[in-house]
């Protein structure tokens, strides 16, 4: 089976349900075999992941009414989007906002981005202090935006392996008398071709990182292009901890051949779920499910809607979820001009009423 040629891969032929329900008939023993090692447990430290499909972080989007959504379909684990550790230290009530979870979300990574290794553990102390505090914490060492790149974190750590290995040691002190484990997300590198993912992957289980997600695109790409999976597979063979895969997880079929090639421990889910999180729970069956129609995707949106009201206000959601609108509706075959009328309603009350007409319409 070739990597590349089959991630990424998003039209399912015609007639088909999914890709795993076109897969050529060679690669069906391989997929059977991979059978239900998604629903099953792995282990982070101390801390049980219930099975192995990881909700991942994206900032903007997975706050905690889509973190909810998601664990109502099954997910193992969920991260918070990036917090910044300088907005914690420096009490911003926004980026404080973001440590905000409820039990039902539990097991609950919070991630945080930072360059300072003073900061970051200083950070690190304020959220394992708070009344409720996460599972495990998780360090950026991913971000391409500039912003946080010129800063000297999230992706910028890859070009400075001895600070980024001060920062994971930083954390994990400030962790270790709690035995919250600490983790990190790491993109192959700054630029395309490097491999600094696979050299920096044992210093950081060296200095008590307990578990490591790859992103296997170079900052440089952002999200375009294709992950370079071969990449997860040389850090997954440089250390003993669980490596998690992140980047083009889309099906069944590709979340099969990045774990059979890779050996990792687990998927980390992102576009490949926003508008599909039925996708979970076919990794769960281990096999293709199928897709509902638009009345379960207005379904969804509606229960999403009303669950990030609740948290938010009717005007802030309202503005939230015009982000993900399109993932729901363009799978469930609903027209942009339409979609880009429904981003414009300004509150809550006025979207919910437009999901129910467009049913009526139909
Ligand atoms: C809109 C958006 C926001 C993201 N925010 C974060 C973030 O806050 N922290 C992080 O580690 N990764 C972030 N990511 C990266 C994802 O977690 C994931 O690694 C990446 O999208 C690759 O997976 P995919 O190809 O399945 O989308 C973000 C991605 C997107 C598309």
């Amino acid at each position: 089976m070739a990597l590349k040629s089959s991630i990424g891969a998003t039209t399912p032929e015609p007639g088909c349900a999914g890709e795993t329900a076109c897969a050529a008939p060679n690669e069906v023993g391989a997929l059977n075999s991979i059978g239900s090692f998604f629903a099953t447990p792995f282990v982070v430290g101390q801390v049980r992941i219930p099975n192995r499909v990881v909700l991942a972080p994206m900032a903007g989007i997975s706050n905690s009414a889509y973190r909810r959504h998601f664990k109502k379909h099954g997910v193992g684990l969920v991260v918070t989007e990036m917090v910044s550790a300088y907005g914690l230290i420096y009490q911003n009530r926004r980026t404080a906002s973001y440590l905000d979870f409820s039990e039902e979300e539990r097991p609950l990574a919070v991630q945080l981005f930072g360059d300072d290794p003073k900061v970051m553990r200083r950070a690190a102390e304020l959220v394992l202090s708070r009344p409720v505090a996460p599972d495990l914490i998780d360090i950026n060492m991913g971000c391409p935006v500039r912003k946080v790149v010129r800063s000297g974190a999230g992706a910028a750590l890859l070009d400075d392996p001895d600070r980024a290995v001060a920062v994971a040691a930083a954390v994990v002190a400030a962790a270790t008398a709690t035995g919250v484990p600490v983790t990190v997300k790491l993109r192959s590198g700054v630029r395309m071709g490097e491999k600094t993912a696979v050299k920096l992957a044992p210093r950081l289980q060296q200095v008590g990182i307990a578990a490591l997600t790859v992103h296997p695109r170079a900052a440089a790409q952002f999200y375009q292009g294709v992950a370079d999976h071969s990449i997860t597979a040389e850090v997954v063979k440089a250390v003993e901890v669980p490596v998690l895969a992140s980047g083009d997880i889309r099906s069944f079929h590709s979340a099969s051949e990045v774990v059979s090639l890779t050996g990792a421990a687990a998927v980390m889910v992102a576009r490949g779920v926003a508008g599909d999180p039925w996708l979970v729970r076919s990794l769960l069956a281990g096999g293709v499910q199928g897709r509902p129609g638009l009345a379960e995707s207005v379904r969804e949106l509606r229960s999403l809607l009303a669950e990030a009201a609740r948290d938010m206000g009717s005007a802030r959601a309202a503005r939230w979820i015009r982000r993900i609108l399109g993932w729901y509706l363009k799978g469930a075959r609903v027209p942009t001009p339409v979609i880009e009328e429904l981003r414009r309603l300004p509150d809550a009350e006025s979207l919910d009423e437009a999901l129910v007409a467009l049913l009526e319409d139909r």
